[in-house]
């Protein structure tokens, strides 16, 4: 059965994972379900466990660039982005260096990797610790939310993977923004916890996937953020049989509210978005009904989320 491990049994988990066992971990955007990212039978065994359809590549998580610089091809854009947000919730599609040791499966046969240092402090020690590049999906069955609990990992894993390090809730709570660099043109593959605007900050305009014609991301194909219910987004009124997802102050006439921030707080909001999208997720309710949330800052990354569950189950 999973073990339910504390901040105190890092050790154990760490020996886990370089046993090629597989281990949850908390991040600061979600938890993640980690394998030895240079061990091809601990990867394998991340798609068994989250029975994904297919092969999609896998973020490599690090503690800092200094281990992420013998994996990938670093130039100056992706040392200007790490120097500013690492560790933090933006990972870096970059080319795999020639002596690159990370398991090809975790590339999905492709020619880049994903790179990212979380900053949650739990994260970082258990990558010290193990020593080794860790592969992780958000830990979620495939087709289903991310998890920004330990509960939600074990409602979803239990029983499918040795251990879960509990590290209580997860601060920013949507993904991490994925941005591709394996290119000329940089290019937006997922909007997520560092807003677009900071980004061009540093680099200048990205590019999005729609831009450059085949999504590079095979992961923003998936379905998965489906509810199972109907979904409409930005409503202006409700109907009785809906249940509501508010932001600010929220429209009156539904037969529930699960409210994203009542002060209309991005941040705020991003961290709830997960663990409101399974309250609201009930077979007591007909439909569900979402206010607008601004377009901006982490407002990108919650609409992008909401309009993935919204036609979720038409794909
Ligand atoms: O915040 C996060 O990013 C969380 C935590 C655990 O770090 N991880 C996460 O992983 O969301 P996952 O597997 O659910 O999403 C990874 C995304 C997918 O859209 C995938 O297609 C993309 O990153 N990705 C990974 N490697 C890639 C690559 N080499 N080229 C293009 N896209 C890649
Ligand atoms: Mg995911």
């Amino acid at each position: 059965m999973t073990e339910r491990l504390s901040a105190a049994q890092l050790d154990r988990a760490a020996s886990l994972l370089r046993d090629g066992a597989l281990v949850a971990f908390p991040t600061e955007t979600v938890y993640g379900l980690g394998g030895d990212a240079t061990n091809d039978r601990a990867v394998a065994a991340i798609f068994a466990a989250k029975g994904r359809p297919n092969f999609n590549p896998l973020i490599v998580h690090v503690a800092e660039i200094g281990a992420a610089e013998p994996l990938a091809e670093f130039d100056d854009r992706a040392r200007d982005l790490v120097r500013r947000f690492w560790p933090g919730p933006l990972t870096l599609v970059l080319k795999r260096s020639v002596a690159c040791s990370i398991s090809r499966l975790a590339s999905a046969g492709l020619d880049t990797v994903a790179l990212r240092a979380p900053a949650h402090p739990l994260a970082q020690a258990l990558l010290r610790t193990v020593g080794r590049p860790l592969a992780a999906p958000s830990a979620n069955r495939s087709g289903h939310v991310s998890p920004t609990t330990s509960d939600h990992v074990l409602d979803e894993l239990s029983g499918r993977i040795a251990a879960i390090l509990d590290g209580g809730p997860c601060r920013v709570g949507i993904e991490s923004t994925v941005v591709d660099l394996s290119q000329k043109q940089a290019t937006l593959l997922r909007p997520g916890g560092v807003p677009r605007e900071q980004l061009e900050s540093v680099l200048g305009r990205l590019a999005d996937t729609a831009d450059v014609g085949a999504p590079r991301s095979p992961g923003m194909l998936e379905r998965h953020y489906a509810p199972a219910r109907p979904m409409r987004l930005n409503v202006s009124s409700v109907a009785s049989d809906e249940v509501l997802l508010a932001f600010g102050p929220p429209l009156s006439g539904a037969s529930a509210t699960v409210n994203l921030s009542s002060t209309g707080d991005l941040t705020e909001a991003a961290a709830n978005l997960f663990a409101a999208l399974r309250q609201i997720d009930q077979p007591r309710f007909t439909a569900i009904a979402v206010m607008p949330i601004p377009e901006t800052g982490l407002g990108a990354a919650i609409n992008d989320r909401l309009r993935r569950a919204a036609r979720g189950r038409a794909n």
